[in-house]
């Protein structure tokens, strides 16, 4: 794609089509832009939440609040711990709120991370689980902390091959109550391909391909980016690396 911007005319060139600068189309446009470039600087590796790295687009972690105050479930679970930050970050919510505690699973928890996570004064709300999060072993363990009629959140953040984004939702969207999300992350591995530290494979091999894949076998849930509580602009897309990724439980 072959872009130029004229900042005197206030109009973006895109293939030979001109658009306004100042725009719906012209916001998205460097926003998706900007994504890839943030992505390949390791912006998303810049930032902690309460003292713990997170490797989250603050935008994303702002979206995933707003669901989580809407749903206020009993259990979030995460899989994909590494620095702890994302854990850090629910249990602050669910503190915040009274309500709700957080799984976290990883195949590898860091001895000095886990030491952290666990020294944290929000620990109290944490499980850290240490295995892959499709062994059988692990998602049972994880189901045995579940009591029945609970609210359950699922957010995906752990290996994002598609193979494994699949075997995850198929091993996790039972917990799910009607109304909650698993939410498959990074899918915009889609779109990051050709970046520089991107690769050429993650075009089919992603967490939306995972998605698509299993939404079209489970009528019971849709993919769809929950509604924005307070909106008074015309944009109405997240700008984020997580499209196409929380999976609505409808019945
Ligand atoms: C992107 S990081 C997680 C980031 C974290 N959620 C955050 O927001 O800060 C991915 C993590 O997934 C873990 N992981 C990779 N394969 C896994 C598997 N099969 N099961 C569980 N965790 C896995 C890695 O060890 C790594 O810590």
């Amino acid at each position: 794609m072959k872009i130029s911007i004229d900042t005197d005319k206030k109009e973006i060139l895109r293939d030979g089509q001109t658009l306004d600068l100042y725009s719906k189309e012209g916001f998205e446009l460097l926003s998706d832009l900007w994504l890839k470039v943030g992505w390949n600087e390791k912006y998303v590796y810049s930032f902690s939440w309460m003292g713990r790295p997170i490797i989250q687009l603050p935008e994303d972690a702002f979206r995933i609040q707003e669901v989580i105050y809407r749903i206020k479930p009993d259990v979030i679970i995460e899989t994909g711990v590494a620095h702890g930050g994302s854990l850090i970050y629910y249990a602050s919510l669910c503190k915040a709120m009274e309500k709700g505690r957080i799984i976290g699973v990883d195949i590898e928890i860091r001895k000095h991370n886990r030491t952290a996570i666990q020294n944290h004064e929000l620990f109290p709300y944490i499980t850290l689980i240490e295995g892959s999060s499709v062994d059988k072993q692990i998602v049972d363990q994880v189901q045995s902390l579940i009591n029945p009629g609970e609210t359950v959140l699922v957010i995906l953040d752990s290996d994002h091959s598609k193979t494994h984004v699949l075997n995850e939702l198929n091993a996790y969207s039972s917990f799910l109550t009607p109304g909650s999300y698993i939410v498959a992350t990074d899918g915009s591995m889609q779109d990051l391909h050709d970046v520089p530290r991107g690769q050429e494979k993650w075009r089919t091999d992603n967490p939306v391909e995972a998605a698509k894949t299993f939404v079209k076998a489970n009528q019971n849930f849709v993919i769809e980016q929950p509604v924005w509580p307070f909106n008074e602009s015309k944009l109405d897309k997240n700008i984020t690396h997580w499209p196409s990724s929380y999976l609505l439980r409808t019945h």
